[in-house]
């Protein structure tokens, strides 16, 4: 099979590492031919902390999908995600000589430049600069300006940035195992690729990807993105909220929450407890389940509330008719689509990956969204494009999606 047909997404997540082995068909699609996975040591909330643990279980999931998919791994498209990465829109100008009225691909290409001439912090780094809409001479909704005729040309992008070694210690862990990086991409716009169709992003539709140690989210209207972030909250904070609250090792919490819990308060019968049996070193427990799900409850309550107070800054949430889709790990909670219908007033749906074919079981656990996203994400910017030096390309590029 020629390398040029792979495409390898790795997510180096809070909770585990995930690499997802995706082959292009002629067709346009894409089947997933195997994942690898390995829980996550030496990340904390999106970023890595502990370099050289952090790539041996890089190894270990990249070993891992290399024989579940049989194939050799040579270079990944990575997920980043982190509380230092933060979005904003702005609009680029250009004005064509006096002796041209046709706009040309280097006009496009300027433009996008000049929307980039905004200061960021000095530490930081652009990742993604994504059309929003383009305007010729005052006309509006302009797909692709090139060839039109016109004087003035005006494009909004919405700008995603980041902390720049933040950014480069996850392209270091790859680089040293080694592996080529192709791209560094943000964790919610990955998965939005696959979580998302068209016509949702048209209708305008807000993607909650909840993992273990960030929420990371991206909103799209008019099948534009408007906005997107990291809250650095996720599944561990509720783990240890139970930890701390029921007085249980955190391991056990872990899988209380996973087989038991609930974000849905009032559905047990008066005094409903769990037998949590013995184990070494835990002498066993008689829990509540209203208290159980009353902890799940308040914590996904206030990240919701957070986030929301956090979109609600600009007023694009109004404006997605297709409502929430949740992801990652957390969406697996019981009662989280009814919760986060609650507090953001609009539909909600826990959702996984939608348009790939191959491994169902891969296709359908939210967890693997994100590395999946980041295989359609390689296929829409082209995979088989011919390599160039990544960190020339990563702090240079400008990329173009709708
Ligand atoms: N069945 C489940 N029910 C509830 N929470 C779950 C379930 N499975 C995983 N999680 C939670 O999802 C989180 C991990 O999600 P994931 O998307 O893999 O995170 P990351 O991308 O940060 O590694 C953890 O907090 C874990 O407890
Ligand atoms: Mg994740």
């Amino acid at each position: 099979m020629a390398s040029s047909d792979l495409l390898v997404g790795l997510e180096i997540g809070t909770s585990k590492v995930c690499v997802v082995v995706g082959e292009t068909r002629p067709d346009g699609t894409v089947k997933i031919l195997g994942v690898g996975q390995a829980p996550s040591r030496g990340v904390r909330k999106g970023e890595i902390v502990d370099f050289e643990t952090a790539m041996k279980c890089v190894h270990e999931a990249v070993v891992d999908a290399e024989q579940k998919s049989d194939v050799m791994i040579r270079s990944v498209y990575v997920g980043v995600a982190g509380s230092h990465i933060h979005s904003f829109n702005n609009r680029g100008c250009v004005i064509l000589p006096e002796d041209r009225d046709e706009i040309d691909e280097q006009d496009v290409e300027d433009v996008k430049i000049n929307a980039r001439e905004v200061s960021l912090p000095a530490p930081n780094a652009f990742l993604h600069s994504i059309i929003q809409n383009y305007h010729v001479d005052g006309q509006e909704g302009v797909l692709n300006p090139v060839g039109m005729l016109g004087h003035r040309l005006e494009a909004d992008f919405h700008i995603i940035h980041g902390v720049r070694t933040r950014i480069q210690n996850t392209i270091r862990c790859v680089k040293e195992l080694p592996l080529d990086v192709e791209d560094v991409v943000f964790t919610a716009l990955a998965s939005a690729q696959v979580v998302l169709t068209q016509q949702q992003k048209n209708l305008g539709a807000l993607v909650i990807d909840i993992g273990g140690g960030t929420t990371d989210f991206i909103l799209y209207v008019d099948g534009a993105v408007k906005q997107s972030g990291v809250l650095a909250i996720g599944g561990d904070h509720v783990t240890n909220d139970i930890s701390m609250g029921l007085r249980i090792p955190m391991a056990r919490a872990e899988k209380l929450k996973i087989e038991e819990g609930s974000c849905t308060l009032g559905n047990c019968l008066p005094g409903e407890t769990i037998l949590l049996k013995d184990d070494s070193g835990f002498a066993g427990k008689e829990i509540e389940r209203e208290t159980l799900n009353t902890i799940i409850h308040l914590r996904m309550r206030e990240s919701f509330e957070l986030l929301k107070r956090k979109v609600d800054q600009e007023d694009f949430i109004n404006y997605a008719g297709a409502g929430i889709f949740l992801t990652g790990g957390c969406s697996l909670l019981s009662g989280i689509e009814h919760l986060a219908e609650d507090v953001f007033d609009m539909p909600a749906h826990a959702t996984h990956a939608q348009t790939m074919s191959g491994l169902t079981s891969a296709v359908e656990n939210p967890q693997f969204a994100t590395a999946i996203g980041l295989i359609k994400y390689a296929q829409a910017v082209g995979g088989d494009r011919p390599r160039r030096g990544f960190a020339g390309r990563w702090l240079g590029k400008i990329f173009s999606s709708r």
